[in-house]
């Protein structure tokens, strides 16, 4: 459905040419729940701005159900049907809540946009006549963006560490909501995440590091490397010794 081939791409840092993507390929599959993990700066980020066309290819090609997008603008990319909810999302200074969905969708009906605002945690009452301004907290702002690309009933859908800043009710219901919009609508979701809730949502779990594909495995096989991790945690064996393991959270 969706593939990336031999994708390259250097960019212009501050101090010079920097190569952020090197030989990635991928096989998205149509109604697939994927989740791109692995440390920061290894280039999860920079692979979903390539896809949506953000990053322009230096090698390689991007191909969406058998047709070439590699030279397609961010505009014709999102009319095929591709979305991305960034880590750190635009305000849409200025324009209503009730606005910028009604935009997104296409649709403005009450009960819609009310759903829009439900599966992201969001009270309609409270927020749909809201104007989106600075008074708006980044979760909220966060929730918005999510609830915007819902709204567009998409092919593809990219989700940069949606949990950042929500709060454990509203993740709870975003979970819910991502697995909803797969069933619903065939979407292929590719979540990028470090939380292990968001990995236990995952059909296949895509490590990413040093701006390559370093392993693309089930979630089981992470979910138990993540127990083992944990059960050789310094710290934690310290607190096992003076019969406390569960005073202090593991930091490695
Ligand atoms: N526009 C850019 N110009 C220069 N370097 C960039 C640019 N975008 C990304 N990079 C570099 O590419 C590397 C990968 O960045 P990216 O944002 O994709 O990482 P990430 O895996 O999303 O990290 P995180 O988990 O912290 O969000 C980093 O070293 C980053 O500094
Ligand atoms: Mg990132």
């Amino acid at each position: 459905m969706l593939e990336l081939i031999d994708v390259g791409v250097n960019l212009e840092g501050e101090n010079g040419k920097v190569q952020v993507l090197n030989h990635i390929n991928l096989n998205l599959d149509k109604k697939m729940i994927y989740v791109m993990t692995g440390p920061n700066g290894g280039g999860k980020s920079s692979i979903a701005k390539t896809i949506m066309g953000i990053y322009p290819l230096t090698t390689g090609k991007i191909v969406m159900d058998g047709i070439d997008i590699s030279e397609k603008s961010i505009t014709e990319r999102a009319k095929l049907g591709i979305g991305y909810a960034m880590q750190q999302p635009a305000r849409f200074k200025g324009m209503k809540v009730r606005d910028m969905l009604t935009l997104a969708a296409g649709d403005d009906s009450e009960k819609n946009l009310c759903d829009l605002l439900f599966d992201v945690g969001l009270c309609a009452q409270d927020y749909l006549n809201r104007e989106i301004n600075a008074s708006f907290s980044g979760g909220e702002l966060k929730r918005l963006e999510i609830a915007s690309v819902l709204a567009r009933k998409l092919k593809v859908v990219l989700f940069d560490e949606p949990e950042a800043g929500i709060d454990l009710w509203s993740f709870k219901k975003l979970t819910q909501t991502f697995e909803n919009l797969n069933e619903k609508y065939d979407t292929t979701i590719i979540i990028i995440s470090h939380q292990e809730r968001i990995l236990r949502l995952a059909d296949q779990v895509i490590m990413v590091a040093d701006g390559k594909i370093s392993e693309i495995t089930d979630k089981e096989k992470i979910l138990d490397e993540i127990k083992i991790l944990d059960s050789n945690c310094r710290c934690r064996k310290t607190c096992e010794i003076r019969g406390k393991s569960n005073a202090i959270e593991c930091n490695r």
